[in-house]
This record gives structure tokens, C-alpha cells and sequence, in this order.
């Protein structure tokens, strides 16, 4: 071999390596400490598991998650962990992110570093229009709310909302209203709690004295929701004959077995239950076993982590790891999947928001453990009703 072959060779190894070695940096906030930092390990654990069942399509790709603890809704901490993820890691993507005041912190440093930002759990509707560069792959609470409202107002005449009080609550409220007014019920009262540390037994005595046919709840989720049951129950709301229901973040499955009994019959509308018995559900609660444990569930965190990640690895694949941002943007805007796990899924182009089925769903015991059954599908493709009501204004 001569000199110059032997260069040439050595050139093009060093170019495939260079190659090899691409790398897309992925900034991941999410919250492992302070309110529901419980939380955070399921949306890191999702999608680490989407990423290795899909490493061998990267192309010797590189992916690194950069994860960060937002330490609960915190959105001065979010904004500075962002933008230190921007300036200092260079990160090409941002991910992450449980609580709305984070996500909407973060919106102004997505559009002026012109970073995607895949929004996997954050639900307050209107987020996703603070910024260009934010796609969501979790939910809306008028996605759940609105329907709840509808399907409620065909089977009681009066009803009572508490929600926490910030954005998602917000939305809970004002679209479980609407659904249950427009079908004819009658909403008495509305109360919105601190998000952190209510005292509970002061605000569902007002509920008890109101004597609603049925309460709706938004809480955020996680220990939240297991302090609500106990609350319902031990002011003997149940006892009163008032019916509990609201968007699944009330009976979100990691809890199910702190509740106890008093969340049987429970009735909520959400997307994901990690009971449904969708083949590609069962698929990915059986990978999710294989990876954590057999003692381990999926929850609507991790579903929302778990497709945001095929966003993403759809965009790096498309790109072949070289990330342009509006063409990133484009690529999540066109992605649909007919069978997540949640059923059929695709981003609105004209809004970058989720487009889901929603399920009405009980929770019984199943053998021997508490689950939410899916009893009926309200929606097969939903948009985000709250920005469908303002493109009507
Ligand atoms: C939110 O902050 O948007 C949020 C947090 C927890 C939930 C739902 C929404 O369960």
C-alpha cells in the first residue's frame, strides 16, 4: 500500500467515526424532589426505556440526557436550568418538565435559543402557544375536564369542583363547568386550594355542606391524590352519598395502592391507563417490568415521556442526527403513531398539541390489585378543546 492510499484510508476511517460519534444532547428537567418528586423517575425511566428499544434505528447516533431536578413546581429554578442546559451544555434539545409555572418559564429561552422543547407532562392548554419551539406529548386537562363535564351531566343534576390552585386547576375547572352546564347540570360551588398543603378536612367539609350529587377534583397527581381519598373519606363524603370523579390524575395508577378501598368505584376520564388491555399496552407494561421490576407500572407520566422520546427519536433519524430546529419542528408536527400505547396519536400541525383518544374508566379490583378499567371511549381524536373554543372567538 502506498503512502497516499494508506492517508486516504486513514482520512475516511476518521470521518466515519466522526460520523459515528454524532451525538444529540438532550436537556431533561423534570422534578425528583419537592411536590411529586415521585414523579420525575417515571418520565426519566420512559424515556430511557423508548430509547434503548430504539437505539439500533439511531444510526450510531448518540443520545445524552442531561437530566436536571426542578425540585417541584419552581419556575425561577426551571428558567435557570434551562438556560444553563442552552448556554453551557448546548443542548439541541430541551424535554422534561411535570409542572405548567416550569414549562411556561422555559417558553422565552425555547424561542429565542431556538431549541425544541417536547412538553411530556405539563397540562395547562395554553402553554404550547407561548412558544414556536413547544410540542406537547402529555395531555390538556380540557382534553379530560370537557369530556368528564359532558358524560357527568347525563347522570347527576348538581356538582361541586376543587381544584389546585394554578393553571391546570384553572382549566379543570372552568372546562368541567362548561361540559356540565351546556348538558343541562347545575355546578354550586367552586373551590380552588393551595397547591401545596391544603387543609383538606376544612374544604371538603364545604363540599360535604353543599351536598353536590357529585365532586370533581384536579389535584396534581402523585401523594396529592392519595391525600384527597383519604380526606373524601374520612370527612364521610362518600358516606353522604356524593359521587367523586374528575381527570385521571386523581387515581393516577402508581398511587392506586396507597388508597385503599375508598377509590373503588372512583370514575374518571384520562388517556392512559396502565390497566387497558390495548396489545401495545400490554407491550409496554411488560417492557417496563422487564427493565424496573416486576413490582413496577407505568403511570400517565411515563406514557407522555414515552411517546415524547419517538418524537425525538423520529426527528433524529429523519435528520440523521444533525439537528436543525425548524426542521425538527416540522418533523414533530407530521408525527402520528396508530398504536401507542394509549391508542392512536398524532400532533396537530396547526397547534403542536396532542390529538388523543379519551377513555371513561372505573377503578376496580382487578386481581387482587386496584386498576383503572377503561368502561368507554368518550373521544377517539381530540384536540385540545380550549384552543378548538378559541378559534371560534
Ligand atoms: C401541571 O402542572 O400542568 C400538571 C401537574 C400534574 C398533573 C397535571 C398537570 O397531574
Amino acid at each position: 500500500m502506498n503512502l497516499f492510499k494508506a492517508a486516504a484510508i486513514a482520512a475516511l476511517a476518521m470521518s466515519a467515526s466522526v460520523a459515528s460519534a454524532q451525538t444529540v444532547k438532550i436537556g431533561f428537567i423534570t422534578s425528583y424532589s419537592g411536590l411529586n418528586g415521585n414523579l420525575g423517575p417515571y418520565m426519566e425511566r420512559a424515556v430511557r426505556l423508548y430509547l434503548k428499544q430504539h437505539e439500533k434505528e439511531l444510526g450510531g447516533v448518540k443520545v445524552e440526557l442531561i437530566t436536571r431536578d426542578d425540585t417541584g413546581p419552581n419556575p425561577d429554578k426551571a428558567r435557570q436550568l434551562a438556560q444553563e442546559l442552552v448556554v453551557r451544555d448546548k443542548v439541541n434539545l430541551l424535554a422534561g418538565v411535570i409542572f405548567t409555572p416550569n414549562a411556561m418559564a422555559m417558553a422565552p429561552i425555547a424561542t429565542e435559543a431556538k431549541v425544541p422543547f417536547v412538553i411530556m407532562n405539563a397540562g395547562t392548554a395554553v402553554i404550547t402557544t407561548r412558544s414556536p419551539y413547544m410540542v406537547r406529548t402529555s395531555f390538556t386537562l380540557w382534553q379530560s375536564s370537557y369530556p368528564l363535564g359532558q358524560w357527568a351531566a347525563k347522570k347527576y343534576k348538581t356538582g361541586y369542583s376543587l381544584v389546585s390552585d394554578f393553571g391546570p386547576g384553572h382549566d379543570s375547572e372552568e372546562a368541567f363547568t362548561k361540559g356540565f352546564e351546556e348538558g343541562g347540570g347545575k355546578v354550586l360551588g367552586k373551590v380552588r386550594v393551595p397547591l401545596q398543603n391544603p387543609d383538606w378536612a376544612a374544604y371538603m367539609q364545604r363540599v360535604k355542606d353543599a351536598k353536590p350529587d357529585v365532586l370533581k377534583v384536579f389535584i396534581p397527581a402523585g401523594k396529592t391524590a392519595t391525600a384527597v381519598m383519604k380526606n373524601f373519606s374520612d370527612l364521610g363524603l362518600d358516606k353522604a352519598g356524593i359521587k367523586l370523579i374528575g381527570p385521571g390524575d386523581i387515581t393516577t395508577d402508581e398511587e392506586l395502592p396507597n388508597m385503599g378501598d375508598v377509590a373503588l368505584g372512583v370514575l374518571t376520564v384520562h388517556h392512559y391507563s396502565a390497566a387497558a388491555d390495548r396489545p401495545a399496552n400490554k407491550a409496554f407494561v411488560a417492557a417496563w417490568k422487564k427493565e424496573y421490576g416486576a413490582g413496577e407500572t407505568p403511570n400517565f407520566v411515563a406514557v407522555g415521556a414515552y411517546d415524547g422520546a419517538a418524537l425525538i427519536v423520529e426527528a433524529i433519524k429523519q435528520q440523521r442526527g444533525k439537528l436543525d430546529p425548524d426542521k425538527t419542528m416540522e418533523i414533530f408536527k407530521q408525527w402520528k403513531n396508530p398504536n401507542s400505547p394509549r391508542g392512536p396519536i398524532a400532533i396537530d400541525p396547526e397547534t403542536r398539541d396532542i390529538i388523543q383518544p379519551e377513555y371513561l374508566r372505573e377503578v376496580r379490583r382487578v386481581g387482587g390489585a386496584l386498576a383503572n378499567v377503561e368502561l368507554e371511549t368518550l373521544a377517539t381524536a381530540l384536540k385540545d378543546p380550549w384552543k378548538e373554543l378559541q378559534k371560534k372567538k
